[in-house]
């Protein structure tokens, strides 16, 4: 057997996996034509302008129709969502527990008590009973994640949240493409926001996001959100609406994003061969497997979550994990930096000074149906990081990237297996 690299033996891939390269000529090219365009008016570039315009239409399409706002980031997208909403201070809304820390942040920031949802057994995703035992009174919306690209059960929060009247926010900042039963995620909510930094699926240069909807009214209240409360669609002579900030999206990252969005069905389908490929090759394992996605979801795999099978193994999944890395594999052993509300800003309180706002607040004391101060265990949750690591792969990867993945599994597994896992 050969000896692993974490015990001195050689790395099966002892130069890195591929970069991405998914920026190139066609982005800069784009760039450099709305410089020009800018250099030869003498104005600009700018913003809500005609490019933002046509990657908006663009992505509203590819969603299978709707209106689009671009703004900063996808951090922003979910304040603009929410500010859109507008609900009244010190209600309570409902986010999954798996997400980034930008994806939960701009509750508090916006009087709203984050009430974080368990996951599914098993999953890094949230689900219908988790959401629902924590309706209230005071719940004024919802906020599903599809981590990893792995669809949640938005139909089935859905059909808790629309006779009760609270509005979803798609959280598809991971999980651009994405499909169930065949329709893209971002389509079921109210409102669905997509991240469009460097790293994701398509991107708008740095830093970016997406904020969608197939409700016009929404639509309008999503631009005036995230551009200072301007009164667009509101009757002539109308000033600023609501107080806000400014979180547009420049043209010049507009026209990078209508470049990628280009090349997005190109990189999920990609990504879903190289899934099933290693899906293949890891069939012969018992201590790793790739977990079920739910009925009819087609997962986008922003990374690939793997589960660990202790119980076939001599060693636990940090030591499986170092092993993995040793040999040239990029992999995340600890998804922790997904839970937020573990971190000190959560724990801590730390939104408006020392206050403890909004938790504090007297209105929020009086309402609460619940301890104002809870804690959420999120046992499923914390079981899932545990049991999963994720493979950070991409489009790029040969097939000489994958049989060299392959290679690691089996040399790791053969070092460390024992038994069938159940
Ligand atoms: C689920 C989720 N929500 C929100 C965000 C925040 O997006 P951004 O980094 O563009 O602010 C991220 C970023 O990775 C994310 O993964």
């Amino acid at each position: 057997m050969a000896q692993l690299a974490l015990e001195g033996g050689q790395p099966v891939r002892p130069h890195a996996f591929p970069a991405r390269a998914h920026i190139g000529a066609e982005e800069k090219a784009a760039v450099a034509a709305l410089f020009d365009e800018a250099i030869a008016a003498g104005a600009g570039p700018g913003y809500n302008g005609p490019e933002e315009q046509a990657y908006c239409d663009e992505f509203s399409a590819y969603l299978g129709g709707g209106y689009t706002d671009a703004v900063s980031s996808g951090t922003a997208g979910i304040y603009v969502a929410l500010r859109a909403l507008d609900p009244e201070p010190f209600g309570e809304v409902i986010v999954g527990a798996v997400t980034d820390p930008g994806g939960m942040m701009p509750i508090p920031l916006l009087n709203q008590i984050p009430v974080v949802a368990d996951t599914l057994p098993g999953s890094y995703n949230t689900g219908p009973e988790q959401v629902s035992s924590l309706l209230t009174p005071l719940t004024r919306a919802i906020v599903v994640a599809h981590i990893a690209g792995e669809p949640a059960d938005i139909p089935g929060i859905m059909a808790l949240a629309g006779p009760r009247g609270i509005p979803v926010i798609e959280d598809c900042s991971q999980s651009h493409g994405a499909s169930l039963h065949g329709r893209p995620v971002g389509s079921f909510g109210d409102i669905a926001v997509f991240s469009t930094m460097f790293g994701k699926h398509h991107s708008s240069g740095g830093q970016g996001g997406l904020v969608f909807t197939r409700d016009v009214n929404l639509y309008n209240r999503i631009r005036r959100a995230s551009d200072r409360g301007k009164p667009f669609a509101l009757p002539e002579g109308s000033t600023n609406a609501l107080a806000s900030l400014n979180l547009n999206l420049s043209d010049l990252a507009a026209a990078i994003g209508r470049i990628q969005l280009r090349k997005l069905p190109t990189i999920v389908g990609r990504r879903c061969e190289i899934v099933a490929e290693l899906e293949a090759g890891l069939q012969g394992l018992h201590c790793i497997s790739l977990p079920p996605l739910l009925d009819g979801a087609q997962s986008s795999s922003w990374f690939l979550r793997l589960r660990y099978h202790p119980e076939a193994s001599r060693v636990d999944k940090d030591t499986f994990c170092r092993a993995l890395s040793a040999e040239g594999l990029p992999i995340m052993a600890d998804y922790s930096a997904a839970l937020p509300h573990l971190m000190d800003w959560f724990v801590n309180r730390r939104v408006f000074g020392s206050s403890g706002y909004p938790w504090t607040s007297p209105e929020y004391v009086r309402a609460s149906v619940h301890d104002p101060n809870r804690d959420f265990p999120c046992p499923n949750a914390r079981a899932a990081v545990a049991a999963h690591f994720n493979v950070m792969f991409h489009e790029a990867w040969t097939s000489a990237d994958i049989a060299d993945t392959l290679t690691i599994f089996h040399k790791v597994a053969a070092a460390y297996e024992t038994t069938h896992n159940t």
